[in-house]
């Protein structure tokens, strides 16, 4: 069962727990790292809590805010972790083609719950091409130690 790390911020609750719902009925094992209600909640928190989970299983994780920028910003700091912000399939496509992306970033506010989850398939129906984009991926990864 492909294991998946969700967080969200009270900007994408509603659509966390959409996509939730969806990914359990696709039977993926979902850990829900928060937040568990649409009170207000500062998103590096939970993008904290879900590396620390996405590091331990070696998982995808998915994180959404309303932009999906802040989440996609704070999860790049973390070592190991290739966060792509998508707002299409296609992105979704290439992220995990050629980026090998292991963490997809979403925005409640930019897109739908229903093109949410059409992203979310295409992100898990591509894998990544390796070849040159592994030596690209090498070039960059260790950059800020
Ligand atoms: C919260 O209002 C909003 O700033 C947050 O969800 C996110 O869009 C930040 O990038």
């Amino acid at each position: 069962m492909q294991k998946v790390i969700l967080a969200a911020d009270h900007a994408a609750f509603d659509a966390k727990e959409k996509l939730k719902n969806y990914l359990i009925h696709k039977k993926y094992e979902v850990i829900d790292v928060g937040v568990y209600n649409a009170d207000r909640a500062d998103y590096p928190e939970y993008v904290k809590k879900a590396v620390f989970e996405i590091k331990k299983y070696h998982a995808y994780g998915i994180l959404l805010c309303g932009s999906g920028l802040g989440v996609s910003m704070a999860a790049n700091k973390y070592k190991g972790i290739r966060a792509a912000l998508c707002r299409s399939p296609l992105d979704a496509e290439y992220a995990r083609k050629h980026n090998n992306a292991n963490v997809l970033c979403l925005g409640a506010r930019f897109n739908s719950a229903e093109e949410i989850i059409k992203i979310t398939d295409s992100f898990f129906h591509h894998p990544f091409e390796a070849g040159r984009h592994f030596d690209r991926i090498q070039m960059f990864q260790d950059l800020g130690e």
